[in-house]
């Protein structure tokens, strides 16, 4: 996914520009560039190259040969037109006096593109951006804002703009739509960025664009308008987490980083939420009667937040009896979803940004549901359009491949099913207490469990060399195993499948022979038996089985599996929190041994923000 920052203010723009794409690398790209409004020679100093955003900085000697104060950067997650230098953002217009950088898609492009060829203009590359550029170009008349106003009346899609014109050199316009943009507010400067981590040297006041929102970005501060070009007032909010946060702190990966951080996540998500015995959620607009009333739930989201919703469907299901369903988010809205005014809608997502999960949520509210978010990222666009949003406090994740995000959002559906059936009486009291101390003892356990880390990176040396595995468990082990075999597919780059054990006899044991890798996930203590037969059944056919259960299963179960990970016994609710550990661990060591890009995946982004 693309990364835009931009920057007006005293200080020369070029180096900032680029510490700032350098802090958004994490999200996927294929191509950067800036561009700076040159006092010297009052015109636009573009450069551009495709590659990694090093080769960029060096071709700038880190921004030391581009002068100017004011600018705009970009790196390119190509979508329209291959990775090149001429396909990089920002795109200039044919009279090189307006440069645009861009996220998103504007799906008329061509149309607007074949209007402009035939009024004379000439296109060099082949993006849906360039069309932005010449369009301001051909309206503006002096006057940049109503220029860009009259441009956002013909373009459609999705799209975050930064756009910095020669004849105004002392401003840059903002315009967000359907994809995140940020303003920073700094003394005598401001800021434009994509995400926060990319200005946060900078300034901890920012504001959070809404769509159809302009902003025109001055020294002197920012002036907002609404998509009828009114002015508005942005609320601005104070980050408060550190820098560092987003760093890598010593550790060779984001991703590691980040499952090494899982305790004290699980401390800030959980321990505030856990008040004299019972659950507590500050503010909660979920009243009892409204609980009382709900007829269903529909969990919605996408990737590992779809797997949480996995593991949330039998957990609610369970402790609550109220029917759930969980949907992938792109397929929701074409599902014609059964929603009413009693559907409580849980959506999911770390980045609060993932386009098919914002779609969901409007159609969620369209037929009339109440939607309730579970979210990371303070701010994002899908926090501010939910009835209600529960933050993960999980701090910036930065890897691609959730770890995290993924624990801390787990954490907070089984606190809202205890919730839930406390409100409905569906819940006995010693369960609840029960479930509530493991609750406040589960990052200690998983602290356990990353103290024993050196023998999954014993396994993992012992498999990484495997082209397709296996991920089979039944009930929540079973929805673990879909995240477990995300993890791998998506950073090992090995082909893996998650399985139903009790589904394997009807069609794809045929797959299994001798050495399949087969990762058998028993951790259920109820369903153990049903759980051996199933290995059993494997192995009978030849598989190398690497079981995950219970310390309290783990002699039954090194009698038939080739090796056994096991985790600490817990309240069966907690045990996808703390069996998702070894499982992201295995995947990464496998992926370090593999040579992979791991917090950088190809093709993959952070945050998906287009369909
Ligand atoms: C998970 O490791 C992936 N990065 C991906 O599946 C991700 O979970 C999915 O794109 C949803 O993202 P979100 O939680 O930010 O909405």
């Amino acid at each position: 996914m693309c990364g835009i920052v931009g920057y007006v203010g005293s200080e020369q723009a070029a180096p900032i520009l680029l510490d700032g794409l350098a802090r958004l690398e994490y999200r996927g790209y294929d191509s950067a560039g800036v561009a700076v409004y040159s006092q010297r020679t009052g015109t636009l100093s573009v450069h551009k190259a495709k590659g990694r955003l090093q080769v960029l900085s060096d071709l700038l000697q880190g921004g030391a040969a581009v002068e100017g104060t004011v600018g705009i950067g970009h790196t390119r997650w190509a979508t329209h037109g291959a990775p090149s230098d001429v396909n990089s953002h920002p795109q200039v217009s044919q009279g090189g006096k307006i440069a645009v950088v861009h996220n998103g898609i504007i799906e008329n492009y061509a149309e607007l593109k074949s209007f402009l060829m035939d009024k004379g203009v000439t296109f060099v590359s082949e993006t849906d951006t360039e069309v932005v550029a010449q369009l301001i170009e051909y309206f503006y008349d002096g006057d940049l804002l109503q220029a860009v106003g009259r441009v956002l009346h013909r373009i459609q899609g999705a799209y975050a703009l930064g756009i910095l014109c020669a004849d105004v050199p002392d401003q840059l316009i903002a315009v967000r739509k359907d994809s995140p943009l940020i303003l920073g507010y700094g003394e005598g400067c401001s800021f434009l960025a994509s995400d926060v981590t990319a200005i946060l040297r900078h300034t901890r006041e920012v504001g959070y664009m809404e769509d159809g929102e302009i902003a025109v970005l001055t020294r002197e501060g920012i002036q907002c308008y609404n998509h009828l070009m009114q002015p508005i007032q942005k609320e601005i909010f104070h980050v408060d987490w550190e820098i560092d946060a987003a760093e890598k702190g010593g550790y060779e990966h984001f991703m590691f980083k980040e499952i090494m951080e899982q305790p004290e996540a699980l401390r800030r998500c959980v321990f505030p939420r856990i008040r004299e015995g019972e659950v507590y959620f500050e503010g909660f607009g979920l009243t009892e009667d409204y609980i009382r009333s709900i007829g269903k739930i529909y969990i919605v989201a996408c990737g590992s937040s779809y797997h949480v919703g996995m593991v949330g469907k039998y957990n609610l299901e369970r402790l609550t009896r109220i029917p759930v369903e969980v949907a992938l988010a792109s397929e929701f809205r074409y599902m014609d979803p059964i929603v009413d005014e009693h559907t409580l809608v849980m959506v999911i997502s770390q980045s609060g940004e993932t386009l098919d999960t914002m779609a969901a949520l409007r159609e969620a509210r369209r037929l009339g549901g109440r939607i309730l978010s579970i979210v990371n990222v303070v701010g994002s666009s899908i926090a501010r359009e939910s009835d209600e949003v529960l933050y993960t406090w999980a701090g910036p994740e930065i890897a691609v491949a959730t770890t995290k995000a993924y624990s801390t959002q787990m954490a907070l559906i089984d606190l809202l099913a205890l919730y839930f059936a406390r409100v409905l009486g569906t819940v006995e009291e010693e369960n609840y207490r029960s479930a509530l101390k493991e609750m406040l003892l589960l990052p200690a356990k998983m602290e356990s469990v990353l103290e024993d880390r050196d023998d999954i990176q014993y396994f993992a040396s012992q498999y990484f060399n495997h082209n397709s595995v296996f991920y089979i468990g039944r009930n929540v082990d079973y929805a673990l195993g879909l995240e477990g075999s995300l993890k791998l597919k998506e950073i090992s780059y090995i082909h893996s499948e998650a399985y139903a054990s009790g589904e394997l006899k009807h069609g794809t044991i045929s797959l299994v022979e001798d050495g399949t890798l087969v990762v058998a996930l028993a951790t259920c203590g109820r369903l153990f038996e049903k759980a051996m037969s199933n290995v059993v059944e494997v192995k009978s056919r030849g598989a190398d089985v690497l079981a995950l259960t219970t310390k309290s299963h783990r002699e039954e179960m090194a009698r038939t599996a080739n090796a056994v990970i096991t985790i600490p016994d817990t309240h069966e609710l907690l045990l996808p929190s703390l069996g998702v550990v070894p499982l992201q661990l295995f995947a990464y060591y496998v992926a370090l041994m593999r040579g992979c890009d791991i917090d950088k995946p190809r093709n993959l982004a952070k945050s998906v923000t287009v369909e």
